[in-house]
């Protein structure tokens, strides 16, 4: 059986991949961080019932977990960008992939991100959807990489703030792959 990585213990893999370096966050820590955005989102929309639009791929996890530690009525909408290509660098370009199903006018908008990196990508997706006429317009961003953003967006709510390096797992890939870790670890292979 896995040691849980947050104990700083020698962690095994449940894939055998030399792609896969050390543990970032642990599967317990990131549940329990999720657990207590959740109370936080449910304190902060009482009385609304918020629309959670999540941007995939990679906060298809992520998403599905929040959306069910917030005690509220709530609906989910989704909405796909591409960024990144097959790389490990941001291309700077946003493209929608996929646009939203629900009209946003009048709606409580929570933004569900993977990662903030260089934040071109929320930047482009914040302006996006307040030209929509929401009521409200939030941001949950799992995760924001140190020192690295070229804009200042307002995160209302974050889950973890992670080091410099590519990170992979929990809903987050490189090529497509790793997506399905339930932790997240530092990727070693070449970008
Ligand atoms: P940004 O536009 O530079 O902020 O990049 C944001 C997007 O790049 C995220 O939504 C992810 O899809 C992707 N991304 C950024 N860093 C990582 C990482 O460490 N692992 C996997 N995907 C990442």
């Amino acid at each position: 059986m896995p040691t849980d990585p947050a104990d700083g213990a020698v962690f095994v893999h449940h894939i055998d991949e030399p792609a896969l370096g050390p543990v970032v966050v642990g599967e317990e820590q990131i549940r329990d961080r999720i657990a207590t955005l959740g109370d936080e989102i449910t304190r902060d929309y009482q009385g609304r019932a918020p629309l959670l639009i999540c941007v995939l791929k990679g906060a298809f996890v992520f998403m599905a977990d929040l959306a069910r530690a917030i005690r509220l009525p709530l609906e989910v909408d989704f909405m796909a960008v591409s960024s990144y290509g097959a790389s490990t660098k941001s291309s700077g370009v946003v493209r929608i992939v996929k646009d939203l199903d629900i009209d946003l006018t009048g709606r409580h908008v929570i933004l569900v991100e993977d990662i903030v990196d260089s934040g071109l990508t929320l930047t482009y997706l914040r302006r996006n959807l307040a030209a929509r006429q929401p009521a409200s317009l939030d941001v949950c961003a799992l995760f924001v990489r140190q020192g690295n953003q070229k804009t200042q967006e307002e995160l209302r709510y974050v889950g973890f703030e992670i080091p410099p390096a590519f990170v992979l797992g929990y809903g987050l890939d490189v090529g497509e792959r790793f997506r399905n870790l339930p932790y997240v670890c530092e990727f070693q292979g070449p970008a």
